[in-house]
């Protein structure tokens, strides 16, 4: 498919003698929402941080907007991953020290972009993620929903191409995982960004175009009724 803009082909990863992923497939369109479902253990994360540049695959090809990641030096990856990748994991994985603002404007932050504007940025997605008034609390005063909506903002603050999202509403209540997954989904969808979305809850895949199951480290397309 030449108008993918992420893809990985035959992707193998094994840790000593634990395989991990066992010629994996992957391919997403810019824009589009897929998801990637399957048991505890079956390789999803794996395959998520292969896809993102975080693990090298052992054997395999990932290619990303004409790019081969695997390729690429590792400097030349983290880069790229502060450049034109967003990502939220189960638990925010905010940092404690920072104010929440200062949390969702440090990927600017990492890209040189100055303090001020920086903030400003961070703000805008505050408001859109309705947890603006949240700018001076720290990640230790604030709820669990309301981490993972600075957790989008964060992610999306650098106008990303793809975001990668690794159960992010694992932790949540299932109203507040429903609301978080359609704030990230509105967002990225207004921004024309991909994600990559892992999750094992099929009422949270179904948010997604399409949908991918992992089993043993193999991955394959799921037919969906629309
Ligand atoms: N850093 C690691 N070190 C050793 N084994 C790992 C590591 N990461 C994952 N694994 C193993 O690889 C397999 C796939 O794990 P993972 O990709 O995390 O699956 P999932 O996200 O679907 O639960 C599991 O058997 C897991 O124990
Ligand atoms: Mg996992």
């Amino acid at each position: 498919m030449t108008d993918s803009l992420l893809s990985g082909h035959d992707l193998h990863k094994a840790y000593g003698s634990t395989p991990a992923l066992a010629g994996a497939e992957f391919t997403i369109r810019s824009g589009e929402v897929v998801a990637i479902m399957g048991p505890s253990g079956s390789g999803k994360s794996t395959l998520l941080h292969c896809l993102a540049g975080i693990v090298r695959p052992d054997s395999g090809t990932i290619r990303y907007d004409g790019r081969d990641l695997t390729a690429m030096s590792d400097g030349g990856r983290s880069a790229l991953r502060r450049s034109d990748f967003g990502f939220v994991f189960q638990f925010g994985q905010l940092v404690p020290e920072l104010t929440c603002l200062e949390n969702v404007a440090l990927p600017l932050r990492l890209n040189a972009v100055r303090r001020k504007e920086a903030e400003a940025r961070a703000r805008e997605w505050m408001e859109r993620l309705e947890v603006a008034d949240l700018a001076r609390k720290r990640p230790g005063e604030i709820s669990g929903g309301q981490g993972q909506r600075i957790a989008v903002a964060r992610a999306l603050v650098i106008r990303p191409r793809v975001v990668f999202a690794d159960e992010p509403t694992g932790a949540l209540d299932s109203l507040n995982g429903e609301r978080v997954m359609q704030l990230l989904i509105g967002a990225a969808r207004s921004t024309d960004a991909a994600i990559v979305l892992v999750t094992h809850e099929s009422r949270i895949a179904a948010y997604s175009d399409r949908e991918i199951v992992v089993r043993d480290g193999r991955s394959r397309d799921m037919a969906r009724a629309a």
